[in-house]
């Protein structure tokens, strides 16, 4: 076929639209989305629309050579509508032309990669950024990890995840909010604002700007509800299950304007999401209304045959495309087997149509119609990417999502009475474990474009920090030894190492040397716990202590009776039940991305106070989960603190039911008190409000900032409710001595949940409103609602 571009294509349209504006190199589209989209369709073959459904990974493709790889002559052929996890702006530039240059249409590719807590500056992992209870600083560093990868090319990101998980053996725990649908929603809509920056163009469509990028919720639906926490596992739930607890945070996003969703690897009412029409055209479509882009995760239409449904490729790929699946992403079932498909009617050109005009319509709001090399411009790499300001946000984010869970007065100094945190830089420190000395661990399980050579170890921003205090005779110093080993097993340890590898040592010799340096210094500092990659994708633990190796070590370093410090490394909510009793301080510091060495620092020296909080419910016992706050309370339950086993009630012989740290904990370097909550009145209307207030005050020393949450139960429903639902919360900066009256505003949108069809029900009762710093340690005042 005669080779033809959009850009002589568009110009010969009766509607003109295409314009050259005066003074401008470039023509610019001035038709609305749909008629731009309509017009090039009716252009395109049958061939063509399945090639934009096409999407692959890049492969390793070096500058130059593009066109000699499977990708490259795919492009050509108009057989690929994107490709994903290629960096550097120069390669995307060559396949860029490729499309523009060479396929008979020119219409450009969308240019994916997994950009997920940051693209060259690192941000903490999800899980840790949602600790932050600070959606502006979430939406920030999403913001920031746009503006880096576009400057590289790349305009549409596999982010966020905002899949609910309760069970902390599942790895993806990492890249998610945690467990509470409210927060999840919040986090996950924080993201896609920061990614997206929509803003409306004149004739009310959405306009991205060059630093923005569009957004992929995933993953759709329910993956964080793997049996067992096994990832990939089996999901099976009730519909109610679904809308009130792990539905929210997609629906949050898809509010929020997200560009795309990505369907998800697990079956929901046995059959595959990806083929799920129920999930997809029903509840997503129509119910929510949304209209972005669907794209498969990677290869789950192939998968569908493994699951036992669809038949074949060609069966699966129908019952995708029919379902409201888009994309498909590396299973090349589209591409291969729609034609036939058609041809056999079992699907509809209305229905490939609709697929293809969400993609063009993805890359028509990219921009990439405009320009298709607005991502490719090579000066931005320089000005853009890892820059001291786009670092000192990462660094101060972090610090935000550290959690305190433990910080006493030593045990073996108690009559100091002062807590072990803040230390003070003086003396002789003894930093030891396997990632004291270890920089891309730090970063995070997902960091494609990631460039640790560049990052600070701990050990390393400790001496520069010790050095800059040193005084005289009295400097401080920093002793190391890497202590041991992550765990005994080698084989455990690499299977969690993925590419980060920490040197395997003697384990004796190891610990000896540990030992030697304790002795010698004033306090220990521990930096142990999981690699990065014993959390994220395939990463699913069915133990979830401290690794063997590194708990033996800390047993015989707490037995030489000095102060001791946990910075505990960990992807999702771990046991720390013996640690707590036997260390003195613990600080959970998640993966803090690529600032993490010197955030570590603001907070353990005291520049910073500790303000993050869980997220995710701590277990005293890997028994115990799934354990999550909000859950129902079973028709016998035992009273949360119970301390004793209660037969024929719902509880263990041998672990009380209670969290060691409960959802929302976190302590800080000041102490806060909390007032009964007062509400503006006893009952309310179906349409009313009511006011509850507390008086929330910094009883301590320092400056620091609260997280004053808000928790809701419904008493008298036709259904089972949570024991407490998170329905609001506040950060707040209180100064030393200082007071303030927190209220939150409690309506109907506080109050109603979802019926098994997606309905929001209010019904009439009493309700109790609960306020205070975690989900525990709450004040609770009583109203009805009429
Ligand atoms: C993951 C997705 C990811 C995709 C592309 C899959 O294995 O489940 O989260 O976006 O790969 O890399």
């Amino acid at each position: 076929m005669k080779k033809i571009t959009i850009w002589t294509l568009l110009c010969l349209l009766p509607v003109a639209g295409w314009a050259q504006k005066k003074g401008k190199k470039k023509a610019e589209p001035i038709m609305p989305m749909k008629e731009y989209v309509d017009a090039l369709m009716s252009q395109m073959t049958l061939q063509e629309k399945i090639g934009q459904l096409n999407l692959q990974v890049a492969g390793d493709i070096v500058t130059g050579g593009a066109m000699n790889t499977d990708v490259g002559a795919k492009i050509a052929a108009g057989q690929m509508g994107g490709v994903f996890n290629l960096k550097g702006a120069d390669k995307i530039r060559e396949l860029q032309d490729i499309a523009v240059k060479q396929s008979r249409l020119g219409i450009p590719l969308i240019i994916g990669m997994d950009v997920i807590h940051g693209y060259e500056t690192i941000f903490p992992i999800p899980l840790a950024l949602s600790c932050s209870w600070d959606e502006q600083a979430v939406e920030t560093a999403a913001r920031i990890a746009a503006k880096e990868a576009t400057a590289d090319g790349i305009n549409w990101t596999f982010s966020p995840m905002v899949d609910i998980c309760v069970d902390a053996r599942w790895g993806r725990t990492a890249e998610s909010n945690g467990e509470d649908p409210y927060l999840g929603g919040l986090m996950g809509a924080a993201m896609v604002r920061g990614y997206e920056g929509i803003s409306r163009g004149s004739d009310g469509t959405e306009v991205r700007g060059s630093e923005n990028m569009l957004s992929c919720v995933k993953h759709y639906a329910l993956y964080g509800a793997a049996e067992a926490g096994r990832d990939y596992n089996t999901v099976d739930m009730s519909r109610l299950r679904m809308f009130n607890q792990y539905f929210p945070p997609y629906k949050a996003c898809a509010e929020a304007g997200a560009g795309s969703f990505m369907t998800s690897f697990n079956i929901v009412d046995g059959i595959p999401a990806t083929a799920n029409s129920w999930l997809i055209n029903n509840v997503l479509r129509r119910q929510w209304g949304y209209d972005g882009l669907v794209v498969t995760d990677y290869g789950s239409i192939g998968e569908m045959l493994v699951h036992g449904v669809g038949g074949d490729l060609q069966g699966a790929s129908a019952m995708a495309l029919k379902a409201g699946t888009d994309m498909d992403m590396c299973a090349q079932g589209f591409l291969y087997t729609l034609e036939k498909s058609y041809n056999e009617g079992r699907i509809t050109m209305e229905e490939i149509d609709d697929a293809c005009r969400r993609v063009l319509e993805a890359k028509y709001k990219l921009g990439l119609f405009h320009d298709p090399y607005r991502y490719c411009d090579a000066k931005r790499r320089a000005r853009d990417i890892f820059t001291a300001e786009n670092r000192k946000a990462a660094r101060d984010i972090a610090a935000e999502t550290f959690v305190l869970l433990k910080n006493e007065s030593p045990t073996s100094s108690p009559e100091r009475g002062e807590k072990l945190l803040p230390l003070s830089p003086s003396g002789k420190i003894a930093l030891i474990g396997p990632l004291a000395n270890d920089r891309a661990n730090l970063a995070g399980t997902w960091c494609v474009a990631y460039t640790p050579d560049r990052y600070l170890t701990l050990k390393e921003a400790m001496e520069r920090r010790l050095a800059k205090s040193s005084m005289g005779d009295a400097a401080p110093r920093l002793l190391y030894a890497q202590g041991c080993n992550i765990c005994h097993d080698e084989a455990d340890q690499q299977a969690g190492e993925f590419g980060k590898n920490i040197p395997r040592v003697d384990g004796e010799q190891a610990k000896q040397e540990a030992l030697r340096i304790a002795r010698e210094a004033d306090v220990i500092v521990c930096a142990m716990g999981e690699t990065a990659d014993m959390s994220g994708e395939a990463a699913s633990r069915s133990r979830l202590e401290m690794p063997d190796a590194q708990r033996e070590l800390m047993e015989e370093l707490v037995r030489l009776g000095k102060p001791i410090v946990l910075l505990h490394f960990s992807g999702r909510a771990t046991v720390l039940t013996w640690e707590q009793e036997h260390v003195d301080a613990i600080l959970n510091v998640w993966f803090g991305g690529s600032e993490t060495a010197e955030a570590i620092c603001d907070v353990l020296f005291g520049e910073k106070s500790p303000s993050g909080r869980l997220t995710v419910t701590m277990p005293q016992s890997t028994g115990q989960v799934p354990l999550y706050y909000n859950h129902l309370n079973t028709g016998r339950p035992v009273a949360e603190g119970a301390d004793k086993f209660f037969k024929y009630a719902s509880n263990y012989l041998d672990v009380r039911n209670d969290a060691l740290y409960p959802f929302g904990y976190g302590l800080s370097y000041t102490t806060f008190a909390y007032s009964d909550v007062r509400l503006s009145q006893s009952e309310m209307g179906v349409n009313g409000s009511l006011k509850a207030t507390v008086t929330v005050s910094n009883t301590g020393n320092r400056d620091a900032d609260e997280v004053v949450q808000l928790y809701i139960r419904d008493l008298q429903a036709s259904i089972s409710r949570p024991v407490k639902e998170l329905k609001g919360f506040r950060r707040i900066h209180l100064k030393a001595g200082e007071s303030r009256e927190v209220t939150f505003s409690i309506t109907r949108q506080q109050l109603f949940f979802y019926d098994g069809n997606g309905e929001e029900v209010l019904e009439p009762g009493d309700f109790d409103v609960m306020i205070g710093p975690n989900s525990r340690d709450v004040k609770a005042a009583r109203f009805t609602l009429k």
